[in-house]
C-alpha cells in the first residue's frame, strides 16, 4: 500500500526544523472526563472558565501565568533557600539577575505582578491625574484608578483591529499622547504606563523605534515612562525578527536597549521568567525607591522578600537568565505561531499577526448572531471546553468591565478568547489536539448561544462572575 508522504513542521515551512532547546525530565499525568461530565462542571462553575477545578481540565490554556515549567536548575535552586526574615541571599540574587538583564538602578519584590502594580500606583498616582498606556490591562487599569488615576488608551488604532496586519500593534500613537499631554499637562500625567507586549491586544509588541519616540516626546515634557515588563522578553524577539538593524543582536542586548529608554519595570515573573510565583518594581530614581521600599513593608513583606519564599527568589533568579537565552524565546513563541498557522491554514477567525504568548480567537467572527452584551467570547470559551475540556479564557466585554462613573458595560472592541500557552509545558501534539477543537466549535459555530450574567461581582468581575445560557 503506497503511502502520501508526510510533511514536518519545518518542511511546511521550507526549511530544517527546529525543536525545543530542552528534554522532559518528570511529566504530570492528563486525563479528559467525558462530555456529560464536562457538561455538568460547567454549570457549576457558571460557565466562567476560571471556575472549573482544574481537575476537569484536560488541556489548561486559561493562562501562561504561573503556569511555566521550571527547569532543573531552578529546581535544584529551590532547595538553596535562604528563609531569613530579613537579607536573604536569594534576594541578592534576584536583585544581580533583575540588573543584569533588565538594568535598572533598585529593585523591590512583590508576591505577583499586581503587588508591584498596587505599589507604583499607590507612590505615584494622585486623585485626578491622567496615566495614558498602549491599550489597558485588567488590574494595572484597576490600581491605577483605585489610586484616582484615569487610565487613557493611546495605543495605535491598528491595534484595536484584530484583522490588520501591522507588525507592531503595541505602539503608541504619537498624535493621540502629545493631545492628552496639551488637553491635562503634564503635571497631572505621573507616568506613561508601557506594555510590552500588549496582552488585550492579543500580545502584541513594540517597536524600538516607537519606544525611542516616545521616550523622546516625554522628555520634551518631563514625563516618565515606567513598563510592564512581564512578557518585554517576547517583545524583544519580535523587535529581532521584524526590526532592521536588530536581526543580528541577542535578546539579552535588544532588552538591555529597550529598557534603557524607560525609568523603571515593574513584572509579573509567572510569565516571561518561568516561576509559577512572583513579582518585583525596579527603578532608576533613588526618591521613588524610597517611597516603594516604604510601602512594600505594609502590603507585601519585608523589601528583602516582598512575599516571596527565599526559594522562590532563587527560581526566580534562575529563572530571568534562562528567559533571555535565543533559543528558548524562538521555541517559546514558534510553539505559539505553530498552533496560529495550523487555525490561519483553516481560516478560522483569530487575531492577527499572532503575538507571543496566545491565540485570540475572535469571537464577534465566530458568532455574528450573539450580541456583545450576551458575552459571545464567553460563549465561546464554555464551548470550546464542552467540546474538549480545553480551557481558555475570556477576554472581551466581561473583562473589560464596567465605566465607573456611568456603571454602564465598557464595550471594547476586541472581543476574544484567549488560549494562552504556558512556557515549556505541552508539546506539539497538545497544539494539534487544540487546533481540532478550535476547529469543531467553529463548525458548531451556528448552534452556540449567547449568556446572561447572573452573577457580577465588584471588581475584576471575570475572575468570578456566573452565566447562565439564554434560551
Ligand atoms: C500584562 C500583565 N500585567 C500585569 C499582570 C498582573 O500580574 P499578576 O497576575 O502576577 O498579578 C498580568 C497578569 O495577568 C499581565 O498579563
Amino acid at each position: 500500500m503506497a503511502h502520501e508522504p508526510l510533511h514536518t513542521m519545518g518542511q511546511q515551512h521550507g526549511r530544517r526544523s527546529w525543536a525545543e532547546p530542552w528534554k522532559i525530565k518528570m511529566v504530570e499525568p492528563l486525563r479528559i472526563i467525558p462530555r456529560e461530565e464536562r457538561e455538568k462542571a460547567l454549570v457549576e462553575a457558571g460557565h466562567n472558565s476560571f471556575l472549573l477545578r482544574s481537575d476537569d481540565v484536560y488541556i489548561d490554556l486559561l493562562t501562561d501565568s504561573g503556569t511555566n515549567a521550571m527547569s532543573d536548575r531552578q529546581w535544584a535552586g529551590m532547595m538553596l533557600g535562604d528563609e531569613a526574615y530579613a537579607g536573604s541571599r536569594n534576594f541578592y540574587h534576584l536583585e544581580e539577575a533583575a540588573r543584569t538583564h533588565y538594568g535598572y538602578r533598585y529593585l523591590v519584590p512583590t508576591h505577583q505582578g499586581r503587588g508591584a502594580e498596587h505599589l507604583i500606583s499607590r507612590a505615584l498616582i494622585k486623585p485626578g491625574h491622567s496615566v495614558p498606556g498602549n491599550m489597558y490591562f485588567t488590574t494595572t487599569r484597576l490600581h491605577q484608578e483605585l489610586a484616582g488615576g484615569t487610565f487613557v488608551d493611546v495605543i495605535i488604532d491598528e491595534a484595536h483591529d484584530p484583522m490588520t496586519l501591522h507588525p507592531f500593534k503595541g505602539n503608541v500613537d504619537l498624535g493621540k499622547l502629545e493631545a492628552l499631554i496639551k488637553r491635562v499637562g503634564p503635571d497631572k500625567i505621573p507616568y506613561v504606563s508601557l506594555a510590552g507586549t500588549v496582552n488585550m491586544a492579543g500580545g502584541q509588541p513594540i517597536s524600538m523605534a516607537n519606544m525611542k519616540a516616545v521616550r523622546a516626546l516625554c522628555d520634551t515634557y518631563g514625563i516618565r515612562i515606567y513598563l510592564d515588563a512581564t512578557r518585554m522578553v517576547e517583545n524583544v524577539f519580535f523587535i529581532q525578527e521584524r526590526e532592521e538593524g536588530y536581526e543580528g543582536k541577542s535578546i539579552a542586548a535588544i532588552l538591555r536597549e529597550f529598557c534603557s529608554y524607560t525609568d523603571g519595570a515593574w513584572m509579573s515573573a509567572k510569565k516571561d521568567h518561568l516561576v509559577n510565583i512572583g513579582g518585583w518594581v525596579a527603578v532608576n530614581d533613588a526618591d521613588l525607591f524610597d517611597q516603594l521600599r516604604n510601602l512594600v513593608v505594609i502590603y507585601e513583606g519585608l523589601h528583602t522578600y516582598g512575599g516571596m519564599a527565599g526559594r522562590d527568589m532563587e527560581a526566580l533568579a534562575i529563572g530571568i537568565g534562562e528567559s533571555v537565552q535565543d533559543d528558548h524565546v524562538r521555541a517559546r513563541v514558534g510553539q505559539v505561531h505553530y498552533l496560529g498557522d495550523l487555525l490561519l491554514g483553516w481560516e478560522i477567525p483569530i487575531v492577527v499577526p499572532v503575538g507571543g504568548h496566545a491565540i485570540f480567537l475572535d469571537a464577534r467572527r465566530f458568532y455574528p448572531h450573539i450580541p456583545q452584551d450576551q458575552f459571545p467570547a464567553q460563549a465561546l470559551t464554555a464551548a470550546l471546553y464542552l467540546d474538549s475540556g480545553a480551557r481558555g479564557m475570556e477576554r472581551g466585554i466581561v473583562s473589560a468591565g464596567r465605566d465607573p462613573q456611568t456603571g454602564d458595560h465598557r464595550y471594547p472592541a476586541l472581543e476574544l478568547t484567549r488560549l494562552a500557552i504556558p512556557r515549556r509545558v505541552y508539546t506539539q501534539a497538545h497544539m494539534d489536539v487544540v487546533a481540532e477543537a478550535v476547529k469543531a466549535a467553529y463548525d458548531g459555530r451556528a448552534e452556540t448561544r449567547g449568556l446572561k450574567m447572573i452573577y457580577e461581582p465588584k471588581y475584576l468581575r471575570f475572575f468570578q462572575a456566573r452565566f447562565a445560557p439564554l434560551p
